[in-house]
C-alpha cells in the first residue's frame, strides 16, 4: 500500500498537468473496488437474466463483474447442467409453480420443513425451455416478468474475455443429497476448454471450497468463503459464521478472500435507523491476506441508516473510502450507482483538480429538511453549510398578520400541535379549497400561540418512507423576519415562497403579498444589492407584488401535484413570461409517469418551452426517497440529476438534500466537478421511453389531464372566485408507434443453450 502511493507520487512529479491528488486505494490490491452486478441490474430487471446483465454492462464502470448463483439440474442424457438462480425455492423467483403447479416438494433445509419447487426435481430441458425469471423482490416492479426472460446457465455467463464473472454455489450440500454433485460440475467447468473459468468461486460451505482448491488455483479462480448470518451455522464443519470470522488466518487456508453481508462492517442499531462505529474486519481481514467482498447493497432499501440520508452514494463511500479503508469490492442490485460511487465521488479517483463552477441555482427547500425538521435554525444552518444559493422561505401568515416560515399553512404534518391539546383540539378545521383533510392553519392561530406552544417536527412526503425523528419537538418555529436576517447574516439569498395568496385574500380577506412587501421593506430589504427571489403559485400575487413596486426577479410556480395535476403547454410560457422571469417546474412535468408502469413517457419539453421564453427554470422538489424515482432512474439521484441538466438544461433546483445536490455538482464525471475522474466512466444519460419501448415495443402516451390557467383576476377590487383548472374529458392512456426490441435477441439465445 504504502510503495503503491510513493510510486503514484513519484509518478505525479513527471506528469504535465495532471497531479494525482487522490491517495492510493486501500484494497488490498491497491486497485480501485471491483463492482459485482449481483445478477447483473437486478434492481430493474429479473435477476440473472439478459437484459439485466446487459443493462450492467451498458452502464457500469469497464469491468463490472457478473455474478450467478449457481443451481444444478439434471439433463435428459444423463449430465448435470447448471442454472444461475437464488434461493432453493425456485417459485420465489421463476414462473416454475404456474407452468408445473405439482411438482412442488416438501424437503428438510436447515433441519426445517420447507415446501417449494426444487432444482434437482426438473430436467434442464423443463427448466431452460418452459420456465421463466420472476422479480423475485417483491417491493419491485414486476413489470418485466411479462418478457417472459429465459433463465441463463453459468457457460453463458461472460460476454467476453474482459468480463469477470464470479460463481456462487447454492447449497452445495443440499445438491447432494438429492443426487447432484456441484464438485465435480465445477471439476468439469473449471477445466474445460470450452468455457472460460469464472474469476470467482464463493460458497458459504467450506468442504467444497477445500475440494475445488486446486482446480480452482489451475485456472485462476478466486476461492472465495461467503459468510452468511452470523449466528446461522455452516453445515460441513457445525460452526457458526460468527465463530468463523473469529479465525481469519483459518479461512485463508483454503480462500482468498471472504464476502460478507455489508453489516458485518458498518453494523446497525435494532431497528436499522442509526448506524454504530464500523468494525475492524476490513483491516483484520487484509491483515490476514484475504480480500473482502460485501454484499446486499441496493438503491431502494428501507429501512435505511439515517446517516445516508437516503442516498446510496453516500452509503458506498462508508465502504470504500470515508474511513480509511475500503473493501476490495461490492455486490450490488444496481451497479451503475456503485460505478458512479467509485469513478465520479471518491476522492481517490481524482485525476487533475481544475475544479468547475457551478452554473446552477441550488436553492434549500424549508432548509435541509431532508435531515432536519424543516424551516428551523438548524436546518437552515445546515443547507448553508452545503454551500447553496439561496434559503427558502415558505410563507405562512398567522391571525394576527405575523409572516412566518413553515412548509404548508396546515401545521399538523410540520409541528407538534396535535400533541398540544388545547390548541388542537378547539382549531381542527376543513378548509377544502386548501386540502381535502382537516388540520390546524397558522391563519386561525396568533403568532403567540404558535411560538409559546409549538416546535417543529420533520415532515415526510413519501408515504411509508419517514425520515429521520431525532430533532422533533426540539426547535422553534421562526419568523419570515428571523429568517431574512438569517439570510442576510449568512450572505445566502433568500427564496420566498409566497403560498395561497388568492384564497387568502378571497376567502380569509388577509393580504399576504403586502405583508411580504412590508416586511421585505422593514428589514432593509428594498435595493438589488440583496439576493432575492420571490416565487408565487398565482399570477395575480406576483402582478401586485409589481404594483408595489418590489422589484426583486419573480418566479412563477406551475401548481402541480398528483391529486391536481395540470397539463401544460408551449403557449402557457408566454403567459408565465408577461408576470415573471422563472418558472418552477414540478417534477411529473420533466418527469411523464406512465401511470401503470411507473416508467418514463417520452421526453418532456416544458424546459424547452420556459427557455424559448427566456424563462429561468427551476425544478421542484429534489428527493433522495426511493418512491420518487420513475424506474428508469433506478433510485438513483445522480441519475435523475445528470438527466435534468444534461438532457434537459434545468437552470435550478429546489432541494430537501442539499448537500446530496451540490456533491452531485462536485463530482469528477461532470464539467462542473472538482476536478477529472482517473475512471474511464459516463454516467448514463437515461433515454425517457426506452423501457417502454423495452417492454411492449411502442411508447406510452400521458393520459390527458386538465389545462394549467396561468392569468388570474387580480388580487385587489372585488374578491373573484377562486380560479380552478378548466376540465378536460379524461380516457385511458394509448400507445404509439410500434417497434421490436427484443425479440430478435431471444431465440438468439435459446437457440444457443440449445448446443449445449
Ligand atoms: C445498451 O446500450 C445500447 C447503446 O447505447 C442501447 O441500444 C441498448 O438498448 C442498451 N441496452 C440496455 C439493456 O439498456
Ligand atoms: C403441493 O401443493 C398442493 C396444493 O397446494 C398440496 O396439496 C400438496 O400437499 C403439496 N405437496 C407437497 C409435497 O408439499
Ligand atoms: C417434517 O415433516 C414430517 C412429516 O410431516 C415430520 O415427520 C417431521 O418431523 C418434520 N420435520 C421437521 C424438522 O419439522
Ligand atoms: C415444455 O416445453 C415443451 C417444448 O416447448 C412443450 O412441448 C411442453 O408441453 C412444455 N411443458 C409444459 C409443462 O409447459
Ligand atoms: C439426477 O441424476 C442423478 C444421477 O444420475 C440421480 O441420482 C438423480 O436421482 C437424478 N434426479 C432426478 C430428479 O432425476
Ligand atoms: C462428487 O464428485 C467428486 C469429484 O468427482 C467425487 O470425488 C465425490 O465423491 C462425489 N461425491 C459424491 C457424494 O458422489
Ligand atoms: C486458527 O486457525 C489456524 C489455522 O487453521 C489454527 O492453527 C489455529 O489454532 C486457529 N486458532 C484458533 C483460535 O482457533
Ligand atoms: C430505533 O431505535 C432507537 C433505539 O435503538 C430508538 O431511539 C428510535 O426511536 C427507534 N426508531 C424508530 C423509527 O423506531
Ligand atoms: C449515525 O447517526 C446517529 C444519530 O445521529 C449517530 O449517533 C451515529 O454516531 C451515526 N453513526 C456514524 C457511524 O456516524
Ligand atoms: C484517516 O487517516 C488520516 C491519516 O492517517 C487521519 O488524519 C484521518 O483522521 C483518518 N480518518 C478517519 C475517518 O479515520
Ligand atoms: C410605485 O412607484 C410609483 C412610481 O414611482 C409610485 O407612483 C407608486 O405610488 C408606488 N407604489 C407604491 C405602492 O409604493
Ligand atoms: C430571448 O432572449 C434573446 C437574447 O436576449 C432574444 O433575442 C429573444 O428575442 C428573447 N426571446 C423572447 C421570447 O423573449
Amino acid at each position: 500500500m504504502i510503495r503503491a502511493s510513493v510510486f503514484l507520487f513519484l509518478l505525479s512529479l513527471f506528469l504535465p498537468n495532471s497531479v494525482p491528488v487522490g491517495a492510493a486505494w486501500q484494497t488490498l490490491s491497491g486497485n480501485p473496488p471491483l463492482v459485482i452486478a449481483n445478477g447483473g441490474t437486478s434492481g430493474l430487471y429479473p435477476d440473472q437474466t439478459f437484459p439485466a446483465y446487459a443493462d450492467a454492462l451498458n452502464y457500469s464502470l469497464p469491468g463490472v463483474a457478473f455474478s450467478c448463483d449457481l443451481q444444478l439440474v439434471n439433463t435428459t442424457t444423463g449430465f448435470q447442467q447448471g442454472i444461475c438462480r437464488t434461493g432453493l425455492d425456485l417459485s420465489l423467483s421463476t414462473n416454475v409453480n404456474f407452468i408445473f403447479p405439482e411438482r412442488n416438494r416438501t424437503y428438510i433445509i436447515d433441519g426445517m420443513n420447507v415446501t417449494g419447487w426444487f432444482a434437482p426435481d426438473f430436467t434442464s430441458d423443463e427448466i431452460l425451455n418452459n420456465v421463466s425469471a420472476r422479480q423475485s423482490d417483491l417491493t419491485r416492479s414486476p413489470i418485466f416478468d411479462q418478457l417472459n426472460l429465459a433463465i441463463l446457465v453459468p457457460e453463458l455467463l461472460a460476454p467476453s474475455n474482459f468480463t469477470p464473472t464470479w460463481l456462487n454455489l447454492e447449497s452445495p450440500s443440499f445438491f447432494e443429497e438429492h443426487g447432484l454433485n456441484m464438485t465435480s460440475y465445477l471439476l468439469d467447468f473449471l477445466s474445460s476448454p470450452n468455457v472460460l473459468p469464472p474469476d470467482f468461486l464463493s460458497a458459504s460451505e467450506i468442504t467444497i471450497l477445500k475440494d475445488l482448491q486446486s482446480a480452482a488455483r489451475a485456472a485462476r479462480t478466486k476461492v472465495i468463503f461467503k459468510f452468511l448470518d452470523e449466528t446461522a451455522t455452516e453445515p460441513t464443519t457445525g460452526q457458526t459464521y460468527g465463530t468463523l470470522l473469529g479465525n481469519l488466518s483459518d479461512v485463508a487456508t483454503f480462500a482468498a478472500g471472504i464476502l460478507v453481508p455489508k453489516g458485518y462492517i458498518w453494523p446497525r442499531n435494532g431497528n436499522e435507523t442509526s448506524l454504530e462505529q464500523h468494525t475492524t474486519l476490513v483491516d483484520d481481514a487484509h491483515s490476514a491476506n484475504l480480500e473482502i467482498y460485501a454484499y446486499n447493497f441496493l438503491n431502494d432499501e428501507y429501512p435505511a441508516p439515517y446517516n445516508y440520508s437516503f442516498d446510496p452514494i453516500t452509503e458506498i463511500l462508508y465502504f470504500i473510502e470515508k474511513y480509511n479503508f475500503s473493501v476490495d469490492g461490492l455486490f450490488t442490485d444496481f451497479p451503475t450507482t456503485a460505478s458512479q460511487a467509485i469513478a465520479c465521488y471518491a476522492n481517490n479517483s481524482i485525476k487533475s483538480t481544475q475544479p468547475g463552477s457551478i452554473d446552477v441555482t441550488i436553492i434549500s427547500h424549508n432548509g435541509d429538511s431532508g435531515n432536519w425538521p424543516g424551516s428551523t435554525i438548524p436546518a437552515y444552518n445546515s443547507a448553508i453549510a452545503t454551500g447553496v444559493d439561496y434559503i427558502d422561505c415558505s410563507v405562512q401568515i398567522t391571525k394576527d398578520g405575523v409572516l412566518i416560515c413553515r412548509e404548508s399553512p396546515d401545521l399538523v404534518s410540520n409541528t407538534n400541535i396535535a400533541t398540544v391539546t388545547t390548541l388542537f383540539t378547539t382549531n381542527l378545521k376543513n378548509y377544502p379549497q386548501l386540502q381535502s383533510k382537516q388540520g390546524v392553519f397558522t391563519f386561525d392561530l396568533t403568532w403567540t400561540q404558535i411560538q409559546s406552544n409549538l416546535k417543529a417536527r420533520i415532515f415526510s412526503p413519501t408515504e411509508g418512507l419517514a425520515r429521520n425523528p431525532e430533532h422533533d419537538g426540539l426547535y422553534d418555529i421562526i419568523t419570515f423576519a428571523d429568517f431574512l436576517s438569517l439570510a442576510e447574516n449568512n450572505s445566502v439569498g433568500a427564496f420566498i415562497d409566497i403560498q395561497n395568496a388568492v384564497y387568502l385574500r378571497t376567502s380569509q380577506n388577509i393580504s399576504v403579498v403586502d405583508a411580504v412587501a412590508v416586511a421585505l421593506k422593514a428589514a432593509g430589504y428594498t435595493n438589488s444589492s440583496k439576493k432575492v427571489i420571490i416565487q408565487s403559485e398565482d399570477s395575480s400575487a406576483l402582478a401586485r407584488l409589481r404594483d408595489l413596486n418590489v422589484t426583486y426577479p419573480l418566479t412563477y410556480l406551475i401548481p402541480y401535484t398528483s391529486l391536481k395535476p395540470v397539463e401544460v403547454t408551449a403557449d402557457d410560457f408566454v403567459d408565465i413570461k408577461k408576470y415573471a422571469s422563472a418558472v418552477s417546474i414540478a417534477r411529473r412535468l420533466v418527469e411523464p409517469l406512465d401511470p401503470v408502469d411507473k416508467t418514463l413517457l417520452l421526453p418532456s419539453k416544458v424546459v424547452e418551452w420556459a427557455h424559448a421564453q427566456n424563462l429561468t427554470a427551476y425544478f421542484y422538489f429534489l428527493r433522495n426517497e426511493q418512491s420518487v424515482f420513475p424506474f428508469d432512474l433506478k433510485a438513483d439521484p445522480t441519475m435523475e440529476l445528470y438527466m435534468l441538466t444534461e438532457r434537459y438544461k434545468v437552470d435550478g433546483f429546489i432541494t430537501d438534500f442539499p448537500q446530496t445536490t451540490i456533491n452531485y455538482f462536485e463530482n469528477h464525471c461532470v464539467a462542473s466537478g472538482k476536478g477529472t475522474s482517473n475512471i474511464d466512466f459516463v454516467i448514463p444519460n437515461v433515454e425517457p421511453g426506452l423501457l417502454d419501448l423495452q417492454l411492449y415495443g411502442s411508447f406510452a402516451a400521458p393520459a390527458p389531464t386538465p389545462d394549467l390557467v396561468v392569468p388570474e383576476p387580480p388580487l385587489l377590487g372585488p374578491a373573484p372566485p377562486a380560479p380552478g383548472p378548466s376540465s378536460k374529458p379524461s380516457a385511458a392512456p394509448s400507445r404509439l408507434s410500434t417497434g421490436l426490441f427484443f425479440s430478435a435477441v431471444f431465440p438468439l439465445l435459446l437457440h444457443c443453450l440449445a448446443l449445449l
